[in-house]
């Protein structure tokens, strides 16, 4: 199944339960915004483009559950749903985008009837397109790795953090599929551990040659000589900076330092252009996450924590962004990264 979806019998949203990964695979249903907007922020959903349909899907849940009488407020009703839900996960750009393309969307509308079809249909088509677009980039980026290759990874940029196939590892598999034989090198993510619990699981359950490390290991693998190149997601892409989780940065320090290519694969919406680094808000989580792992203290109960979810990779590590429209090397120009087919 796709990892968020609409399910039309019980109009809800339903969705892999990511928290329970790999131990266990459990499907489970929001039927309000407020169910949506707590498995956003504890990650049941995540990953940016998977938070683009979720954020899509919760404005459609919004105005379905509706008692305004009047388009106008129908509208300024879903447009303070749509900020609850965006302020969930500030630093991933897919969520506020997914809420904005259907709230525009359903400009178009001549009555309230109309508008609910209207976002439904729209919510639907992000999480559509976003299988194929992920498809096209992996297409795109397969290209750039060679047989017998080895890419070290970072969190999980796979089918979970997308509706279907990934981004990073969507271009992993459409090597595979290109009859590439591609070894991983998956890097664990603390502190919640999307690469090793996730990005592990999704390569096994594929059958793509997958080693799990600490985070503090890829200097030390790069420097042995046994990577060929690094791709991993974005959470949101401004003119100067690649946001995504926590930990890429370094990775694309220790890349640059061993003439490494650093890719970067990402869908056009997770570019925000209008932007610059020190105006995106990184979120900040729970010290708990620090504190606890698994249940078990690891860690003094009082200690002070610093726990940003984010870090952003100056472009100039960058050594090219495959988009589903191709892929992209520096200067990266958005009417470029936009249009070019
Ligand atoms: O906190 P998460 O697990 O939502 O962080 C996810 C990432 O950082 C991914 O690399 C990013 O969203 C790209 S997913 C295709």
């Amino acid at each position: 199944m796709r990892t968020i979806d609409w399910n039309d019998e019980n109009s809800t949203i339903i969705m892999v339960d990511q928290t329970l990964l790999p131990a266990e695979f459990k499907v489970i249903e929001c039927d309000t915004v407020g169910s949506l907007c707590e498995a956003i922020w504890s990650l049941r959903v995540r990953g940016a483009p998977a938070l683009g349909a979720a954020g899509g899907f919760g404005i459609a849940l919004a105005a379905l559950q509706s008692s305004a009488d009047s388009m106008e407020t129908l509208f300024d009703d879903l447009h303070k749903v749509g900020n609850i839900i965006k302020s969930t996960r500030p630093t991933a750009v897919n969520l506020a985008w997914g809420v904005d393309r259907v709230l525009d969307a359903a400009r178009d509308a001549y009555d309230t009837d109309g508008m609910l079809r209207i976002l439904l249909l729209e919510a639907k088509a992000i999480a559509d397109e976003d299988v194929e677009l992920n498809k096209r980039l992996g297409a795109h980026g397969a290209a750039l790795l060679n047989d017998s290759d080895t890419v070290l990874t970072h969190c999980n940029a796979g089918r979970m953090a997308c509706v279907d196939w990934g981004t990073a590892l969507g271009v992993i598999r459409s090597a595979v599929e290109m009859g590439k034989e591609i070894n991983v090198i998956a890097c664990e993510t603390r502190p919640l551990n999307q690469g090793g619990r996730i990005t592990t699981w999704e390569l096994m359950e594929d059958k793509i040659p997958v080693t799990l490390i600490t985070d503090s290991m890829s200097g030390h693998v790069m420097q042995q000589g046994m990577i060929d190149s690094v791709i991993v997601g974005a959470d949101r892409i401004t003119q100067d900076a690649v946001f995504n989780k926590i930990g890429t940065y370094t990775h694309s320090v220790m890349a640059k330092e061993h003439e490494i290519p650093f890719y970067v694969a990402a869908p056009v919406s997770t570019f925000d252009f209008e932007n610059m680094e020190d105006q995106v808000e990184i979120e900040l989580r729970n010290g708990d996450e620090l504190r606890f792992l698994g249940g078990k203290q690891i860690a003094p109960l009082d200690v002070q924590v610093y726990n940003p979810a984010f870090d952003a990779t100056p472009m100039e590590k960058v050594t090219a962004i495959i988009t589903e429209n191709g892929v992209f090397r520096p200067p990266f120009l958005l009417d470029e990264v936009k249009y070019k087919n």
